[in-house]
């Protein structure tokens, strides 16, 4: 399947001015539009509080694309994506900036052609996603054509993400509404698609005859980076593991969609997600990294947590009895995102006189990131007289296989937005039994535990996976991957 450019549109982009705008969304934009993905007539209107003109909009986008662009800046790319640039101040209920917005809106599809085409992003805070939709419909900005991007966290609990999904319908239509989660936009996600279901080796051994455990392991080694304000709310539970994590879940473990089309895709994830049971709080470690309670903005007494480790189970005919244990953390030693597939142990019987605990597990290893590439790990023969196994493995790896570099997540999800397909993002029903398949967790919180800043959280997040051990945690140093 090879992307086309969308159709002409208006690109509104909502806290243009923003960390986020600045760091993905322009850089993503001046990417697609190296790529020839733009559509053929587009403009991006930024719109937020700053004092800005179209002029210093341009000096910020020109800025954000040579810090945080993959694609080097290039005269021929930048100017005419530099003069579709234009910017509108002002508060998002305020009538005047509206009113221009209105205009501006006019102009692209009279001058350009954009048809009502419209794509509003809403790189905000959420407190302003309902002010920002109420102020679109006062206006008439919610044409059919329209479509409206929402940043995570989509609400902060089930009841807050219902009412949010009201909200936004008194303007807008389901099909108009893209949640965004940006995990969906990498590669080696979308890969699991294609490991998955276009191969027939898999299919055989991933379900609870052949599967011991999963783990899933989204370990940063940053931590809030000034974020504490949102993040004191949040914790990593809501930041992360509702929405990222429980989004590569369900690639992981959903049935074949009966075709590749959005909706077979998301009634499929939703389908297995309705099987996870809510996780009980017994089977939580939440942890806070050293340091937290003492950066800024943060409450000296908080309670939040920086890391969480969960085991969930999954009732279905495929999964019935498998583990799937998720591990989440900031301040860990390294930054690394990978899903673990361990396969039961095969029977010692030849081997029995050398004495072994157990025959170490087939595992298969996704990396995410970075290092993507995915890796089988299994018993070889050592060299020499007798029998002795040592654990080897089969690699595929990004970088020697392929020769175009990984796009950023976000590329990938703004072209989509703008060609009105849903399949990378999340319907109402599957966010909303997301945040229910977490609510005990967040409503019963397990006890917090304390960890050292670079460790790999604290220690009752290995009784929780025993009689496991945390892929990640017992590789040697300096190995990348067993
Ligand atoms: C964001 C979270 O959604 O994802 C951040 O709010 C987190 O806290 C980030 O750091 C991780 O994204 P990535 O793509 O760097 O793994």
């Amino acid at each position: 399947m090879t992307l086309r450019p969308p159709n002409p549109q208006a690109i509104v982009v909502f806290g243009a001015s923003g960390d986020l705008a600045k760091k993905k969304i322009i850089p993503a934009l001046y990417n697609l539009a190296v790529a020839g993905l733009l559509p053929e007539h587009y403009c991006v209107i930024g719109f937020s509080m700053d004092d800005w003109n179209d002029d210093m909009f341009r000096e910020h986008a020109k800025s954000s694309i040579e810090t945080y662009s993959r694609m080097p800046l290039d005269d021929h790319v930048w100017k005419p994506f530099a003069d579709s640039l234009s910017f509108i101040s002002g508060t998002f209920d305020d009538d005047a900036a509206l009113g221009r917005l209105r205009d501006a809106l006019a102009h692209a599809d009279d001058d350009l052609g954009c048809n009502e085409g419209r794509l509003y992003y809403l790189a905000v805070p959420p407190g302003a996603f309902p002010t920002i939709v109420k102020g679109l419909g006062s206006i008439g900005a919610n044409t059919p054509n329209a479509r409206i991007v929402i940043e995570k966290p989509f609400g902060d609990s089930l009841d807050s993400a219902k009412a949010l999904s009201a909200e936004i319908h008194t303007a807008f239509t389901e099909p108009q509404v893209f949640r965004i989660d940006h995990y969906l936009g990498k590669e080696t996600v979308q890969n699991l698609v294609v490991f998955r279901f276009a191969n027939s080796i898999w299919e055989r051994v991933w379900n609870r005859d052949a599967v011991d455990h999963v783990q899933i392991t989204v370990a940063e080694s940053i931590g809030v980076e000034g974020r504490a304000g949102y993040y004191e709310r949040a914790g990593a539970t809501r930041d992360l593991l509702q929405n990222h994590m429980l989004q590569v879940f369900a690639f992981l473990a959903m049935e074949p969609p009966r075709e590749l089309e959005a909706e077979a895709f998301r009634d499929e994830k939703v389908k297995v997600l309705r099987a996870v049971r809510p996780i009980d709080p017994a089977d939580v470690v939440r942890g806070q990294y050293d340091g937290y309670r003492q950066e800024d903005g943060v409450d000296p007494k908080s309670q939040t947590e920086t890391f969480v480790a969960a085991k969930l189970w999954v009732d279905n005919w495929r999964w019935d009895g498998v583990p799937f244990y998720m591990r989440h953390g900031k301040k860990l030693p390294e930054r690394n995102t990978e899903i673990a597939v361990y396969l039961r142990q095969a029977p010692d019987v030849l081997f029995r006189e050398l004495e072994l605990d157990h025959i170490p597990s087939n595992h298969l290893t996704i990396r995410v990131q970075p290092d993507e590439g995915i890796s089988l790990a299994f018993q070889a023969k050592m060299p020499g007289p007798g029998y002795e196994l040592q654990t080897v493995r089969m690699d595929f790896d990004y970088d020697r296989s392929f020769t175009h570099a990984l796009a950023e997540a976000y590329e990938r999800l703004l072209h989509d937005a703008m060609d009105g397909d849903h399949t990378l993002f999340t319907r109402e029903d599957g966010v909303e039994r997301a945040w229910e398949i977490v609510t005990p967790m967040l409503e019963r919180p397990s006890p917090l535990f304390f960890y050292k800043q670079g460790s790999w959280g604290p220690s009752q997040s290995d009784d929780l996976i025993e009689p496991h051990h945390w892929h990640l945690r017992t590789r040697p140093a300096g190995v990348h991957h067993t």
